[in-house]
């Protein structure tokens, strides 16, 4: 028997009752966030959802703790890292991820690890973790870099290809080879392809789009085909189980540990719940590391110093052979610019929370039903914590780095006087991102493979990050150059 999809109001009390954090409610203490309190509802609904990067750093006049209202609810915005930690390691167990978080979950019937919460939530992720050890992510690395040579030998020089395009197409095929073990080509990850793009258009329609402002009970034409295509995904990772089940073999892929592992307690994933985690993958694990790939090469792109840096490791570290696993360590400046992409356009640029009940966060009340929002993207971008905080700058990651010295900007950003969560791209705490390791393995190995052949000149000049699945930098188109 598969167990029944967490509804709203159970998920709430699991979240609760696993952590035991049922005790009496506190009197109310604490005075409201400040914030802009004249506005009307609508006005910030509307300014929320035309450009809500722009918006969430106007909060920051009102300070690091700011409240405004938007869509019907109360949010408060948490622009300062030591806050951050706060909410997600120190007073974990106080928060959860929340009705509005959830609300997309809802949208596209996915529960799977991010959305889980409490007892349910752990027993997934204890299991799962297995997929992401470092012995794991090392047999997954040769596969990355294999997917990265067959898209880059497709190009031909001169060639105009649209960025974002061709690292999804990459992230979508190294994360099906290396986690479900399906090449992408034969029908079947065709169909897996198929669902993926569909839920891209639903969620973009119905939570990003027009329709999330203005509702319709008629479902359109985007939800039928969403629908459809997850029926046949459905499908699909039925037989998958099924084989996997049957087959002797002891893979040691994401899709196996859950056909053929067992929970703590020793009982054993359903179809259902197989179905569910794939999918939940698919979402989280593909177009985050697109996105952040995607930054990357265009930030490249604009610095023609950084590029012949990065070339000049690369040809240091791999010479003639592609770049491997045991490389990572040596690639200290591919790795930064990974992470300097991320600082500037984190994939999730803002995590939300919501407390259990009321609570006081740096002496601000917070009442239950409100959406805290840990605002990433203006931490990333802080004057506080980073020198020259706009500019694209992977020498400030690099000890002893190449442009490190003689640099002012350098002595303005010391490291050791930053705190730990200025720089948080893959979350913090228990729910910190399990794919981390996954994905600064591909970003490194795929940089390095792509710098190795090609060089990239922007045709696409100006970039308007919106956050979507995740933030989406629309079309990035770029000529190629074959090294
Ligand atoms: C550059 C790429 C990526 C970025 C920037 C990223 C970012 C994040 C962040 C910030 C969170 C925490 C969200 C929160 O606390 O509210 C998260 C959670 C998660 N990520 Fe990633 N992620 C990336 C790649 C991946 C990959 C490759 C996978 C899987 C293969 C993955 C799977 C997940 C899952 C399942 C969670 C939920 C974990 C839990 O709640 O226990 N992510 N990610």
């Amino acid at each position: 028997m598969s167990e029944p999809r967490t509804t709203a109001n159970d998920r709430k009390q699991s979240a609760a009752d696993a952590d035991g954090n049922t005790g009496p409610t506190r009197a109310p203490i604490g005075t409201p966030p400040p914030g802009p309190r004249g506005l009307p509802l609508v006005d910030s609904t509307l300014a929320f959802a035309r450009k809500p990067l722009e918006f969430l750093s106007s909060m920051r006049e009102y300070g690091d703790v700011a409240r405004y209202e938007a869509f019907g609810r109360e949010f408060v915005v948490v622009s300062d890292p030591g806050l951050v930690e706060e909410v997600v390691v120190a007073r974990d167990d106080e928060f959860w991820r929340g009705e509005f978080e959830h609300e997309f979950g809802d949208l596209l019937d996915v529960e799977g690890l991010f959305f889980a919460e409490g007892e349910r939530w752990r027993r997934q992720r204890l299991l799962l973790q297995n997929a992401f050890t470092p012995a794991r992510i090392r047999s997954y690395a040769d596969d990355m870099v294999v997917e990265a040579v067959r898209l880059v030998e497709n190009w031909s020089d001169g060639e105009v290809v649209d960025i974002r395009e061709a690292m999804s197409t990459l992230t979508l095929r190294a994360l099906t080879r290396s986690l479900f073990d399906l090449e992408l080509g034969d029908g079947r990850a065709d169909r897996v392809r198929r669902w993926v793009h569909a839920m891209g258009a639903y969620s973009d329609s119905e939570f990003f789009g027009a329709r999330a402002v203005l509702p319709t009970w008629i479902p359109s034409r985007a939800e039928r085909e969403y629908r459809r295509a997850t029926a046949d995904v459905e499908a699909l990772v039925e037989e998958l189980v099924a084989e996997r089940r049957g087959s002797e073999a002891d893979g040691d892929d994401l899709l196996s540990l859950l056909a053929t592992g067992e929970y703590p307690d020793g009982s054993r994933p359903t179809v259902e719940e197989i179905t569910d985690q794939l999918q939940l993958f698919l979402l989280a694990g593909h177009e985050t590391t697109a996105t952040a790939l995607t930054y990357a090469c265009w930030l490249l792109a604009g610095t023609e110093d950084v590029w012949s840096r990065l070339e000049r490791e690369v040809d240091a570290v791999c010479g003639d052979r592609d770049p491997t696993f045991a490389d990572l360590s040596d690639l200290a400046v591919t790795e930064a610019v990974g992470r300097e992409a991320m600082r500037l356009y984190p994939s999730l640029p803002f995590l939300q929370r919501e407390p259990h009940e009321e609570t006081v966060l740096a002496g601000y009340r917070i009442g239950p039903g409100t959406t805290v929002q840990l605002n990433m993207y203006g931490i990333h971008r802080d004057e506080r914590w980073w020198a020259d905080p706009d500019a694209f700058w992977p020498g400030r990651w690099v000890a002893d780095g190449e442009d490190a010295e003689g640099d002012e900007r350098s002595v303005l950003a010391d490291p050791d006087d930053r705190p730990e969560y200025a720089f948080f791209p893959f979350g913090g705490g228990s729910r910190h991102c399990i794919g981390m390791r996954f994905a600064m393995t591909e970003l490194q190995l795929s940089l390095a493979t792509m710098v190795r052949r090609v060089d990239l000149e922007r045709v696409t000049e100006s970039i308007d990050p919106t956050p979507k699945i995740s933030l989406d930098s629309g079309p990035v188109e770029m000529r190629v150059r074959k090294r």
